[in-house]
């Protein structure tokens, strides 16, 4: 039997329901903050991700479905979104003029990546992008719009994990300071972290392995290193996530897998997923666009992974809300030509509502109703036609009642 490629799955039922309602949640939310929606292909040309992602991090490294397609271009089936989303806004010449450009993507994002809980090759991200505002106020914008994403979903112990990593200018100063300090114990660091010393100081202070994580202990924090203006700036951020009651706490050592970033870079972890797995992450990227060959504008953004938020809300909320939470079960052919109308009725009123079809027992129909998940199933046979109502019985409590015709509209709605 044919499989589906290692680390991409299918997505339907319950998990896919999950996706849905993230998927509406974030459509609502993003909306009220004005975020317009955007899609970019999948493929890519490389240089996109060379220049942004950077040659240094483990994605452009090892993790690229890359290929060359039969007109012999070098492309790649994208990695994450943001680089996308800045070729896509220079070639469109969206931030020719000042004003701020908001835009948000929901889409499959593949990396060969080793397979974990959580961790797919093929999996979705939501995210959104701020493009055109430095300000410390437009990243509380734009995390105050994440928080209440995540609140609507239903989360609620997260905590947001933020620093600076300054800017390409103030970094030379941490990189000779974090070479001072690794010179010191360099017998103690994996060959991995030799290697990030040359190409990238940072992501030293990145490494998963316990032994590095031991080494580093004491080691020079980017935030005493950072220059006056970034300094005030994070200081400022900190001051609005407090005003603004997100909590959030400091972390010294994230500076994320992607060479973009300036100035702000944050995570949001939870831990229901175990450990290490970050749900989201984010950041400044005020190089990007020019780095891409737009003009010199600021940008600030983030993206969440779809999969590790359908994992956690099916923990900590269960399975996810249905499409329709009632079933209509006409008795008797003269039943099922009322229940059509009925159905009809209730569909243009905006009524979620899935109505059997099949004809035939009652008993087969509450069976479905039960491994559906269904919580109310209407019952039509020729007495309550008689009488114009409804049979209505309650699948949670095997309560039956009656409900005039004329009300089921209302009561469903309410339900
Ligand atoms: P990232 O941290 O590489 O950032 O990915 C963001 C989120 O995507 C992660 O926190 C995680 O939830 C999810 N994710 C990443 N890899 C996988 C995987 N293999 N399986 C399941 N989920 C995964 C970015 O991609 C940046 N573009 C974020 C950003 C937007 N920065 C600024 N704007």
């Amino acid at each position: 039997m044919a499989q589906s490629v290692k680390g991409m799955r299918d997505l339907f039922g319950a998990e896919l329901r999950w996706f849905q309602h993230i998927e509406e949640t974030a459509r609502r939310v993003f909306g009220r903050h004005g975020y317009g929606e955007i899609r970019t292909p999948i493929l890519e040309e490389l240089d996109v991700f060379k220049r942004s992602v950077g040659e240094s991090s483990d994605i452009v490294n090892k993790e690229m479905y890359q290929f060359t397609d039969k007109g012999g271009r070098e492309v790649v089936m994208r990695p994450e979104n943001t680089a996308g989303v800045v070729r896509a806004a220079i070639q469109h010449k969206l931030l020719i003029n000042a004003d701020p450009v908001l835009l948000y993507y929901i889409g499959p994002q593949f990396r060969y990546e080793r397979m974990q809980t959580g961790r797919y090759r093929q999996f979705y991200q939501i995210g959104a992008e701020s493009f055109g505002v430095a300000t410390p106020e437009s990243e509380a914008e734009s995390l105050l719009m994440l928080h209440s994403f995540l609140t609507e979903l239903g989360l609620k112990h997260l905590v947001f994990s933020i620093n600076s990593v300054g800017t390409p200018e103030s970094r030379p100063a941490f990189h000779a300071a974090i070479r001072a300090f690794f010179a010191q114990r360099a017998d103690q660091f994996c060959e991995d972290c030799h290697r990030r010393l040359q190409s990238n100081p940072l992501r030293v202070l990145d490494c998963k392995n316990v032994k590095c994580q031991q080494a580093l202990e004491g080691h020079p924090i980017l935030t005493d290193h950072l220059d006056e203006a970034s300094a005030r700036h994070h200081a400022r951020l900190k001051a609005l996530l407090t005003d603004l009651g997100i909590p959030f706490t400091e972390d010294p050592r994230l500076v994320r897998g992607l060479d973009y970033y300036t100035r702000t870079a944050f995570e949001v972890l939870s831990s229901d997923l175990g450990a290490q797995s970050a749900l989201l992450g984010g950041g400044r990227y005020d190089g990007l666009v020019k780095q891409l060959g737009g003009p010199d504008v600021p940008a600030f953004g983030w993206a969440i992974g779809l999969d590790r938020l359908a994992m956690v809300l099916q923990q900590v909320r269960g399975e996810a809300p249905r499409q329709a939470p009632a079933l209509l079960v006409p008795l008797g052919e003269r039943a099922a030509t009322e229940a059509l109308k009925l159905a009809r009725s209730l569909w243009e009123a905006g009524v979620a509502l899935q109505l059997e079809t099949r004809g035939g027992a009652l008993k087969k129909a509450l069976a479905s109703a039960n491994r559906l998940g269904i919580q109310t199933v209407l019952i039509l046979g020729d007495g309550e036609l008689e009488t114009g109502t409804v049979a209505v019985k309650h699948m949670a409590t095997g309560e039956q009642e009656t409900w005039p015709l004329a009300e089921v509209t209302a009561r469903l709605a309410n339900s």
